[in-house]
Formats: C-alpha cells, sequence, structure tokens
C-alpha cells in the first residue's frame, strides 16, 4: 500500500477530530493519508447510496433538523425499514412498537442520526461481501447488542445508545480496507479473526490499523464524538484504574463486548476459563464484570447477542 506523509498541521487537524487533543501519533498520520482514506475521502461515499450522503451532508449544516433526516432516510425504504427492526428487536422494543422512523430514530437516539444510517448501511455491504464480511457484520451486531446490554444492566443509561452505535462501527475500517486495500487483506482477515491480533499485523504491515482508518473516515464524515474517538481506541489497552470519565466507562464497556461477543460465538459456556479472564482483567474490573457478575449475564447476554444477529441477517 502506497504511503505518503502529510504536512504537520494538516496532521494535527485531523487527529484533533477524534483524539480531543492527544498529540498526533505516527500511526494516525499514515491513517489518515492511507489509499483506503484518500479512496473515502475523494471519492466520497461512492459504496453508499444517495440518500446516505445527502445525510451526512444534512447532519453537517447548521439548520440540521431531524424532520428532514427523517424525510430523507424515508426515500430509502431498505434502509429505514433496517432501522425500525433495529428499534422494534428485543433490546429496544420494551415500550412499544415503533411505526416511524422518527420514533424509532429517536428511540435508538437521535443525536447519532446520520451514524446509525451509515451502520446501517455498512451492515448491508458487509453482507454483500459475503464470507468473511458476514462474520464482521456479526460479530459488530453481536458487539453493539452486548455493550449496549451492559450499558443497561450497569444503570449507565446514557451511554447506551453511543455504545450501540460504536459497536456497530467499531470494526468498520476492515470494511473500507477489504474493499480499497491490499487484495490479500480479506484472507488476513479470515485467519485472524479469531485471534484477536489483527490490528497488530495492520500496524507492521501499514503502520496503522482498522481502528485509526475507520475512526478517521467517520470523524472526516462528521459522525459526532464520542463515536469516532471510542473506535479509534477500540484496541487500546488503557491498564490501571485511571479517572471514570464517561469516555472511559464507554471505552471499557465496547473492548469488553468486543471480546464477550467473540466468546460467545465461540460457543463458550459461563464456566469457561476464557470467561473468568475476562472478568478478572483489567478491562474487566473497570467495567465492573466482576468474578461474579459476568458468569450470572452469560446465559442472558447470550439471547442478546442472538437476537441481535437475527436482526441484520
Ligand atoms: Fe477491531
Ligand atoms: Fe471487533
Amino acid at each position: 500500500m502506497q504511503k505518503h506523509s502529510l504536512p504537520p498541521t494538516s496532521a494535527r487537524e485531523l487527529t484533533a477530530l477524534w483524539l480531543d487533543g492527544a498529540s498526533p501519533s505516527e500511526s494516525d498520520l499514515r491513517a489518515a493519508n492511507s489509499l483506503a482514506a484518500h479512496l473515502a475521502r475523494f471519492d466520497g461515499l461512492r459504496p453508499f447510496s444517495g440518500v446516505i450522503q445527502r445525510l451526512v451532508e444534512h447532519v453537517s449544516t447548521p439548520d440540521f433538523s431531524l424532520d428532514e433526516a427523517c424525510r430523507l432516510i424515508e426515500l430509502d425504504p431498505a434502509l429505514a425499514s433496517r432501522i425500525l427492526r433495529v428499534a422494534n428487536s428485543a433490546a429496544y422494543g420494551t415500550y412499544g412498537s415503533c411505526a416511524s422512523v422518527a420514533q424509532a430514530i429517536f428511540r435508538i437516539g437521535a443525536t447519532h442520526v446520520s451514524g446509525l444510517a451509515i451502520a446501517m448501511s455498512a451492515m448491508t455491504m458487509f453482507k454483500d461481501l459475503g464470507g468473511v464480511g458476514e462474520k464482521i457484520r456479526d460479530h459488530s451486531a453481536g458487539t453493539a447488542a452486548v455493550a449496549r446490554e451492559l450499558a443497561m444492566c450497569f444503570n449507565q443509561h446514557a451511554l447506551s445508545s453511543k455504545v450501540f452505535l460504536a459497536g456497530l462501527l467499531h470494526d468498520f475500517g476492515k470494511l473500507l480496507l477489504i474493499q480499497t486495500g491490499d487484495p490479500s487483506y480479506a484472507s488476513m482477515v479470515a485467519r485472524d479473526l479469531a485471534a484477536g491480533s489483527l490490528h497488530l499485523r495492520e500496524q507492521a504491515l501499514w503502520g496503522f490499523d482498522h481502528a485509526i482508518l475507520g475512526a478517521h473516515i467517520l470523524a472526516s464524515w462528521r459522525i459526532p464524538e464520542p463515536i469516532p474517538q471510542l473506535i479509534a481506541c477500540h484496541h487500546q489497552a488503557k491498564g490501571g484504574q485511571g479517572a471514570v470519565t464517561p469516555f472511559a466507562r464507554a471505552l471499557d464497556l465496547l473492548r469488553v463486548a468486543d471480546v464477550i461477543d467473540w466468546l460467545l460465538g465461540q460457543g463458550c459456556t459461563a464456566d469457561s476459563p476464557w470467561v473468568k479472564r475476562l472478568a478478572e482483567s483489567p478491562d474487566g474490573v473497570r467495567a465492573g464484570l466482576g468474578e461474579q457478575t459476568l458468569p450470572a449475564l452469560w446465559k442472558h447476554l447470550r439471547g442478546v447477542r442472538e437476537e441481535a444477529l437475527l436482526v441484520f441477517t
């Protein structure tokens, strides 16, 4: 993959989009200027429908209105029905059914309407890739549902929409790389899907990983924070206790949901040593899983995940 370098001023501007003032790292620069980033930025939202393009543009204007966003979504019946399916799924549908796109968006999280539409379309694009794409789609759906459920279980209701959307989009960079990157990338994803070390291989090959790339692209499409920042950091182990900010809480939930989905997909049971290991890990402890809590929640999380897979199939 061809590499370029950016002038430092551009680099600071780009990384500030999602790293909230943190100093730009070499991997951020490479991701921002990678082939995939160029294609996605300059060829626009070519893989997405015209409705999504107009929606993203509308959301970034000062006169943004939810009514107009809903009207745009309703122009794409497949997108509208997918959003309704999510809002009426067991995870969200406890307060009666949603009959309109406006109700559905309000229930899922009105502040994330463009990100939600992109996530719904990305899930379809993963499906179109078949094979490994479908596995990533299922993993994304499962991670989103588990992260949201954990937020609800731990009384972090304000985070539930954010972690749901971040879960759906956390591996969005893989989609970009499969579509626009090295042709051997899809087989690399298939091989490394279980190992959880794909991001390290990406960093070794290109100097950046799918997390940074996906976050950069979503930030450049003006998907509001903290979604891009959560995605950028989802493979960065924090360690220790640190300050318990809403962002840190959301990141902990996303990171543990990422692993829980994989363990559930492997058929792990509540008494598996892997479940115990996750509960006792720094991420697990910070997320509040504890030695007893995660095994006790395991069966419930399995049901939530299975339902989420059905919604996106
Ligand atoms: Fe990832
Ligand atoms: Fe993941």
